[in-house]
């Protein structure tokens, strides 16, 4: 039994204890339904497993559960083809999607919202869409270190300086520093697999913010919705943004990540570095200087960091004053996590795409990897037969300067320009001064050289 039809359709479904409309000023406003519309396909899930709970434990028929899960599927069918007319009178997505059922199947679609509020309604909406997202993040991380991964393998023997202060520092390889970003990204997929753990907590049964008198089961919509846990304080479950903040704050230290990766890019394919080469796809020219070919698309990588951190400021702020339990500061949530989402993930992607694309100067690498960022070698060198690193320090010091003096390049110091400085040096000595012997000698754990390099991403896979 689908319960009889209604026709008139109500401007709006919970005004019967005002006497007049609101100010359209004030509907505009306060609506969410121009940004939460977004949750439809979740709203409509929840509903479904709500409404069969509904009818296990007898509060409303079988049939009755039957012809609102059949009608909420047709609404997400109006929706998906946008033949669904959203009204902002309805205020947000759970009251759009309602208010049709209504219309449609009339007091049957009544029952729906029995032991519910839009309070804990939405919580769940919410960790069901982030659910879905989280986990499409991973695969975008994942397809990022990849790539990333890819151009290492090539460039175990590839030498590049590595840097401090933007100073060139010692040798290292192309893999290694591009190894460098596949730890951050390790950490930054655990730390969205954290903020996965915590969102998948199912607040439903929570109400308005004390429960219900109704013999619902909330476990029994936990399993049909594929939640092992459910909130275990109404209170909490209708005000907890926690799963919001984790995922905000591990977007935004992603977020950093690709930013420091893209200033790099950017340094590379300056023509000051010339490591790489931008690839014409994505690249942009300019309205006035011919020759320009600029790497916008890392640039805005980079810049668009700040909204994402941005993000997660805005929601620290809106939850730091809130009294128990809902309040609709919380409506502010999902612009929020619709905007951090819409930041990262075509970053992500678009990452993964240039790092594929990108051409490497092995070259101009190779030249920029010599010189004095082989001074510390040295250093050992003189430790290694004995003589305190202090010592060895100040000896290989008083080498260095000598040779920025002469003019002349550091690789090339013979045996007895370094034996004027200790009688500790000896033959072998000179064959140290190349980038190549420097880090093929790198092999301490978690080092640069080839060698460690390849184990390494032996064990990192693919
Ligand atoms: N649109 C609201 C939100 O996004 C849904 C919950 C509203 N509850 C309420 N009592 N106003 O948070």
């Amino acid at each position: 039994m689908a319960g009889k039809k209604t026709t008139a359709r109500p401007r709006n479904l919970i005004r019967g204890r005002f006497a007049r409309g609101r100010l359209p000023e004030v509907e505009a406003f306060t609506a969410s339904l121009p940004f939460d519309r977004r949750l439809y396909h979740h709203d409509i899930l929840g509903s479904i497993a709500h409404a069969r709970m509904l009818a296990r434990v007898g509060l409303i028929r079988r049939s009755e559960a039957q012809a609102i899960e059949r009608t909420l599927r047709e609404i997400e069918g109006e929706i998906d083809s946008g033949r669904f007319r959203f009204d902002i009178a309805d205020e947000d997505i759970h009251l759009a999607i309602e208010r049709r059922l209504i219309a449609k199947i009339g007091d049957c679609g009544r029952k729906l919202h029995t032991a519910r509020s839009r309070n804990d309604q939405v919580a769940l909406d919410l960790r069901l869409y982030l659910r879905d997202q989280l986990k499409e993040i991973e695969g975008l991380i994942r397809a990022l270190r990849a790539a990333l991964i890819r151009v290492a393998r090539r460039n175990t023997e590839t030498v590049m300086p590595g840097y401090t202060h933007l100073q060139r520092a010692q040798p290292v390889s192309l893999a290694h520093h591009l190894l460098a970003y596949v730890e951050m990204l390790d950490r930054d997929r655990e730390r969205f697999a954290q903020a996965l753990a915590r969102t998948e907590v199912m607040p439903l049964g929570a109400g308005a913010l004390a429960g219900t008198t109704l013999p619902i089961d909330r476990r029994m919509v936990a399993r049909e919705l594929g939640f092992k846990r459910i909130a275990l304080n109404s209170m909490d479950a209708v005000s907890d943004r926690d799963f919001v903040l984790d995922f905000l704050a591990a977007a935004a230290i992603l977020a950093v990540h690709l930013s420091r990766m893209s200033e790099e890019l950017i340094l590379w394919t300056s023509s000051e570095f010339g490591f790489a080469i931008l690839p014409d796809e994505f690249s942009t020219g300019s309205s006035m200087m011919p020759q320009k070919k600029n790497p916008d698309l890392a640039e805005l990588i980079r810049g668009k960091t700040g909204r994402v951190i941005g993000d997660l400021v805005a929601m620290l702020t809106t939850l730091k004053g809130l009294p128990l339990a809902y309040n609709s500061d919380l409506q502010e949530d999902k612009e929020r996590v619709f905007d951090a989402l819409d930041t990262i993930k075509p970053a992500l992607d678009l990452m993964a795409k240039l790092w594929g694309a990108l051409r490497f100067d092995r070259a101009a690498m190779r030249r920029a990897a010599g010189g004095f960022a082989l001074a510390t070698d040295l250093a050992e060198y003189l430790v290694a037969r004995g003589m305190p690193f202090r010592e060895a320090h100040e000896v290989i010091g008083a080498l260095v300067r000598e040779t920025a003096e002469s003019g002349r390049p550091f690789e090339q110091r013979t045996l007895d320009d370094l034996r004027r400085h200790s009688p500790a040096f000896k033959e072998d000595a000179v064959t140290l001064l190349t980038a190549e012997n420097s880090l093929a000698r790198r092999t301490v754990a978690g080092g640069p050289s080839p060698q460690t390099v390849r184990k390494r991403l032996k064990e990192l896979g693919r």
